[in-house]
């Protein structure tokens, strides 16, 4: 199972949206099985991905019950959302041992690798533990920043700051990939694209590079029909065939074409056969 943590330093960037729309992706184009943690406060992914039933809600009590339902699964396609608040083990109460939080999110992670080929996890906004944790334990992170001057002073942070992407791979982490900055809700204004220019002059190599060649980084511009999307629970491709959704769906389709080529997801169709033993490890984990 791959992780991916999407993470950025302030709040309202578009993790939710790009949590939850690449979730829809990896299941309706990949053929994926896809798990989605939310460790975010209130949890929005998990609204957003069951208002229209189109996430399995896992629930704590009966949470390795479903894994079996996931485990009869096996090779199928699926999304499943896991709220932070249906286990106790992924909540952090203030003075808890963070000690203790990191093994359970680590051995939670180990139990349902067996279910799920990619893991997209939502959180709240560093330098919450929660997240530092998960940082220094997942395979990938992609952060979606604004074009504000605020969001760019954040974005120094996110690469430079104790708990930065620098340190956690240095001291933590080491085999971290971090995917890179993703400018989201871009706009044509002047201001926007003055500030595009300011990040790729001061954050050029943290950018995503963009395959398709259009643009020479991925970024996903504002597109109402993300947000109505978001609100109803869909991907933007069920949205229908209204010019403004097929436009923005064709370009983030493009972005999270690149976003899956960099967590190399072909490689998954290789585990099928190992899916059977693994499962058949699973244990109780402690919540
Ligand atoms: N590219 C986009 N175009 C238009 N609207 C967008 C886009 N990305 C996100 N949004 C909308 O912007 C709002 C904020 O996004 P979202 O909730 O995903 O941010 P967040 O980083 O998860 O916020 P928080 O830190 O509060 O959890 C939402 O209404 C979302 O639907
Ligand atoms: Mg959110």
């Amino acid at each position: 199972m791959k992780t991916l943590l999407i993470a950025a330093a302030k709040g309202g960037t578009g993790k939710t949206a790009l949590t939850c729309q690449f979730a829809h992706y990896l299941h309706l184009m990949g053929h994926l099985r896809v798990l989605v943690i939310d460790l975010a406060e209130p949890a929005c992914s998990t609204a957003s991905l069951a208002r229209a039933h189109r996430a399995v809600v896992l629930r704590g009590e009966t949470l390795m019950a479903q894994c079996g339902g996931l485990r009869r699964n096996v090779g199928a396609p699926g999304l499943w959302v896991l709220p932070a608040h249906a286990v106790p083990a992924l909540c952090l109460e203030p003075g808890a041992d963070e000690a203790r939080y990191y093994a359970n999110v680590r051995h939670l992670l180990c139990v349902l690798a067996a279910f799920a080929d990619v893991c997209l996890i939502d959180c709240p906004p560093l330098p919450d533990l929660r997240t530092v944790c998960v940082e220094s334990m997942v395979d990938a992170m992609v952060s979606p920043i604004q074009l504000s001057r605020e969001a760019l002073d954040s974005a120094a942070c996110l690469i430079n700051a104790a708990w930065g992407v620098r340190n956690v791979r240095a001291k933590l982490n080491p085999s971290l990939h971090f995917i890179g900055l993703l400018p989201n809700m871009v706009e044509a204004t002047p201001l926007h694209q003055a500030n595009v220019r300011t990040i790729e002059a001061q954050f050029g190599a943290w950018l995503i590079p963009d395959p398709g060649g259009l643009d020479r980084h991925l970024c996903i511009p504002r597109f109402g029909a993300i947000a109505q999307a978001q609100a109803a629970g869909v991907s933007v491709s069920e949205l229908g065939k209204e010019r403004a959704a097929r436009r923005a769906w064709q370009s983030i389709r493009a972005c999270f074409e690149a976003l899956a080529g960099q967590l190399e997801l072909d490689e998954l169709h290789g585990e099928d056969h190992e899916r059977d033993d693994a499962s058949s490890e699973v244990e109780a984990f402690h919540a």
